[in-house]
């Protein structure tokens, strides 16, 4: 079912990830685009260290991604200006960075999301895993929560939240 692409894999299928893309956002952003992402955004990201992509089924109903981020980087530089100097030090720098998680509107409320982020958070070698979301009260926030990632900041300043999850936490008992 679920499946764990690298950059060959992911960008082998970066069309129809991009279909995927554009039907799960359209009804919060008319403007997100398949093509832009199929040929701009994916492979720019699969290109950074670490970059991890998990489908699930075949065709793909939805998928999740994200890589190791650093300072210099476009996002961690606009969340390290919004947030405390603290957190910035202690969060940012060697994160893992979840930038998408996308299900087409036809295949959503079975579990698929939540069965994605565990498998794009499991095994990870990162101390830290980091992303943004909605601010308000929403489907990816509550997906978020339940699976045990941390609000750090409610709002940005521009409606998005910062929400962390201790990978390190979760190994064995001991084992860090
Ligand atoms: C956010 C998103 C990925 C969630 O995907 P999903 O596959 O529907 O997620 P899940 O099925 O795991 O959970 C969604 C809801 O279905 C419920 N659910 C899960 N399995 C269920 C089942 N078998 N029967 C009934 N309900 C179920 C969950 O409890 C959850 O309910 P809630 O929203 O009231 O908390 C999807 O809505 C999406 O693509 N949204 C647009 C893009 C987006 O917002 N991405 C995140 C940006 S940060």
């Amino acid at each position: 079912m679920i499946a764990v692409l690298d950059q060959i894999a992911a960008l082998g299928i970066a069309a129809e990830l991009g279909e995927v893309f554009a039907a799960a956002f359209a009804a919060d952003d008319p403007s997100a685009d398949a093509v832009r992402f199929a040929t701009e955004q994916l492979p720019t990201h699969a290109a950074r260290d670490d970059f991890k992509l998990v489908t699930y089924e075949t065709p793909v109903a939805g998928f999740a991604y994200g890589f190791t981020g650093y300072p210099g980087q476009w996002w961690s530089d606009r969340i390290a200006g919004a947030v405390s100097p603290e957190l910035a030090a202690d969060w940012i720098g060697g994160h893992f960075e979840v930038v998408e998680l996308a299900v087409r509107p036809s295949a959503r409320c079975q579990g698929i999301g939540a069965e994605l982020m565990t498998a794009l958070v499991d095994g990870l070698p990162q101390r830290r895993a980091l992303l943004t979301t909605y601010a308000d009260d929403r489907p990816a926030p509550r997906l978020y929560r339940r699976l045990g990632w941390q609000l750090l900041v409610e709002d940005l300043g521009w409606g998005s939240a910062l929400y962390g999850l201790e990978l390190l936490d979760r190994g064995v008992p001991g084992v860090r």
